[in-house]
């Protein structure tokens, strides 16, 4: 199986989500349409709202609940990337020139600011408590992840727990909600929703510690879509630096404070060859596994459905995914 037998047998729901998104993305405002629709239409995975259609025919959820939860997700996630390339300072995304370097930061972060209020107007439209907790629980954990990454930003010394703590709250808290999401919605048990909130988590962190080796490890930008290296340029220390630095004597430690302080694309190369010295890749692609696999037991309550299998496969990507 590959990505794209996942895209093909979950075509009709796929091509069912856009055009709901496209009805959400009207606006009277011209510029609020034109920039949404640039990254919105871009070239992108759409993991999550597959996600939540993978989830909504196996649990056998409304389909038009289903597309507006599977929306609803995609604005939050292309809002965080709006205000995300404006913090990383980055230049491109989705193959193509960032919303802040064409429009400007100012726009990038006024629509995603459209962005996120709509998908709570549709949370509202979803009328449902227990949906709106957790998702506005979810979005403040967004944010708590991004201040905290803030803060360990340059600081050498940060740790692995510190690390796990900023890839939950910005990357898997939202793979789990929507996960938690689709269960709520089709009135599952407690055991089938703990479960399933917890297989989105899981897989959220592997799916955010594989796109930080991929920013030392990706052969292009046309691999991923996005600039190689911003995690250094905007100071980020991720996991495959931080097991570099943990393991290298105190000389390399200090080249290692240096290319960090600097901050200069040039030492990319340095840098990139005292992580792949210290075989802190294969680490940190370990440390992916070890959540892939959580995941994967996370699923026994799907065990030998299409469903399952599918998500199975998704797992499976988080870790393995070239882009
Ligand atoms: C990018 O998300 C941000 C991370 C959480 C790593 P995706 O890798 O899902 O980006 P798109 O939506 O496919 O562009
Ligand atoms: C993911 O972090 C951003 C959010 C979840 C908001 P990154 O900064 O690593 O994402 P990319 O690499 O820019 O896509
Ligand atoms: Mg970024
Ligand atoms: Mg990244």
């Amino acid at each position: 199986m590959d990505y794209s037998t996942i895209n093909n047998s979950m075509q009709k729901e796929i091509e069912d989500i856009k055009s709901y998104i496209e009805s959400y993305l009207e606006s009277d405002i011209e510029l609020i349409e034109k920039v949404s629709k640039y990254i919105i239409d871009a070239p992108s995975k759409k993991i999550r709202p597959i996600l939540v259609a993978i989830l909504g025919r196996a649990l056998n959820i409304d389909k038009d609940k289903s597309y507006k939860l599977a929306v609803i997700i995609e604005f939050i996630h292309t809002a965080t990337l709006l205000h995300d390339d404006v913090v990383d300072l980055s230049g491109k995304r989705r193959g193509k020139d960032t919303v802040n370097k064409v429009w400007g930061n100012e726009a990038s972060v006024l629509v995603g600011d459209f962005l996120y209020s709509r998908s709570f107007e549709i949370m509202v439209e979803l009328d449902d408590m227990e949906i709106m907790k957790i998702l506005s629980h979810a979005t403040n954990t967004i944010a708590k992840g991004e201040v905290l990454q803030l803060m360990c930003v340059d600081q050498v010394e940060t740790n692995i727990e510190d690390y796990l703590r900023v890839i939950q709250y910005k990357t898997a808290t939202l793979f789990e909600a929507l996960c938690e999401c689709t269960a709520v919605l089709a009135g599952c048990d407690a055991s089938i929703r703990k479960n399933l909130a917890m297989y989105g988590r899981n897989i959220g962190l592997a799916f955010q510690i594989s796109d930080d080796v991929l920013d030392y490890t990706a052969e292009s930008f046309e691999q991923i879509g996005k600039n190689i290296g911003d995690d250094l340029s905007g100071g980020k220390i991720t996991l495959p630096f931080i097991y570099a630095f943990n393991n290298s004597p105190e000389n390399k430690k200090e080249i290692l404070r240096n290319i960090i302080q600097n901050r200069k694309i040039e030492d990319f190369m340095i840098l990139r060859d005292i992580i792949i010295e210290t075989d802190s890749i294969k680490y940190t692609q370990d440390k992916a596994k070890e959540y892939v696999a959580l995941a994967k037991n996370n699923l026994k309550v799907l065990e030998n459905t299409e469903a399952g299998n599918l998500l199975n496969f998704l797992a499976e990507f988080a870790l393995k995914r070239k882009k």
